[in-house]
């Protein structure tokens, strides 16, 4: 298949284009560079042998996405790129409204205009709000704390209203639980700019003597050992999550889970990332932090029924790759 990759140079996208690279695709990346750098793309044509083609455009530009749509013939989307950091998203609602709605709506657009049918979105587990753990893809999804995660609820409902309108649109709904690790080369992996916002890579920046110590916030949930509990996934399974999304595609709205079904503690997390590693990573517990939940984790059954797929790699071999691609950075 002919697959256009928004997003394409960034942390989850750059896996998944190797993962389709490797699995015959062609691949077609559009990405602004926002929050990426051109390197990744020479970083996946080394890992994958394979060639690809990129285009450095926003996806919000209408002009841009047709001049894109009119040259290829793609078989479907995947649509990845987004701003993502949630603090950000509380002070800068517009911005994050903007471009994570209209790249959405934008690209459906030019999806309907050239005959493309096939949509796999970029969606998080944050929609569920306080939900009950598990959580379950039937269940009502909850407000969430921030302008980052009501993007998603919305553009959730935008793709489903498009495929109620035209039956023959097949979309798949991801919801991704807390991508950690990196592809097993260590070539490519997550680079965020600054301080990191998530535990995984400021755990490795900690660790490597970049930053001095991790705050934990929090020891006084109501978790086994009072630190929040998350369900962290190995971003090269969640990539094959995509390609099994993309290959079973059926018109229709799909909603699935990717995580492995698993929730890990904050402390679990630093204890097994220091053992694997043989390094220490010096902690004080702070308070919490505004907006965070006690536990997120996943009902996987859906995924694994309708797709055949599940999360392979376990928590040491996240905490390993991640700690490779910090050193070689
Ligand atoms: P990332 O920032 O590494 O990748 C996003 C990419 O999109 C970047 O390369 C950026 O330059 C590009 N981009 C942003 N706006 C663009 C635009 N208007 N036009 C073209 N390119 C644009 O983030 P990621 O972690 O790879 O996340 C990918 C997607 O998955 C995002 O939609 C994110 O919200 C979603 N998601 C991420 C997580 C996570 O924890 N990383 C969890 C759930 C969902
Ligand atoms: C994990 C755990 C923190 C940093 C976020 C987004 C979510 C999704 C994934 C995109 C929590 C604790 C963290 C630190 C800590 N992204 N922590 N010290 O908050 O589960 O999810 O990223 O869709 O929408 O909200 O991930 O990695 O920030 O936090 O103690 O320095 O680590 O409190 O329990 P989170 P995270």
């Amino acid at each position: 298949m002919h697959i256009l990759v928004t997003g394409g140079a960034g942390y989850i996208g750059s896996h998944t284009s190797v993962v389709l690279l490797e699995a015959g695709h062609e691949v077609i990346i559009v990405d602004n560079l926002s929050n990426s750098k051109i390197e990744t793309i020479d970083r996946i044509k080394q890992i994958t042998k394979k060639e690809l083609i990129f285009y450095q455009e926003d996806v919000t530009d209408e002009a841009a996405v047709d001049a894109i749509f009119s040259n290829h013939s793609f078989d479907g989307v995947i649509h990845f790129a987004g701003f993502k950091a949630v603090g950000e998203s509380v002070e800068f609602p517009l911005k994050y409204y903007y471009n994570n709605t209209v790249s959405t709506m934008v690209l459906a657009k030019y999806c309907l205009k050239y005959g493309v049918k096939q949509f796999v979105f970029s969606s998080s587990a944050t929609v569920y709000g306080e939900n009950d753990v598990p959580f379950v893809e039937t269940m009502e999804l909850l407000p969430t704390t921030n302008p980052y995660g009501e993007t998603k609820v919305i553009s959730e409902r935008i793709l489903t209203d498009v495929a109620k309108a035209n039956p023959d649109f097949a979309v798949s709904l991801l919801r991704y639980f807390n991508p950690v690790g990196a592809h097993e080369s260590g070539l490519i992996g997550e680079d965020p700019q600054g301080i990191p916002n998530n535990l995984m890579p400021y755990i490795t920046k900690v660790a490597k003597g970049k930053l001095e110590k991790l705050r934990i916030f929090g020891n006084d949930y109501p978790t086994p050992d009072g630190t929040g509990v998350r369900d962290y996934i190995h971003v090269m399974d969640l990539a094959e999550g995509h390609v099994a999304a993309l290959e079973k595609l059926t018109p229709g709205v799909h909603v699935y889970n990717l995580g492995t079904g698993r929730g890990i503690s904050v402390l679990e997390l630093v204890k097994t990332f220091e053992e694997v590693n043989g390094v220490k990573v010096p902690y004080e517990i702070v308070g919490r932090r505004p907006g965070d939940i006690a536990e997120s984790y996943a009902d996987v059954s859906k995924a694994k029924a309708e797709l055949g797929w599940t999360a392979k790699r376990g928590i040491r071999e996240m905490c390993r790759d991640a700690w490779r691609y910090e050193c070689g950075v």
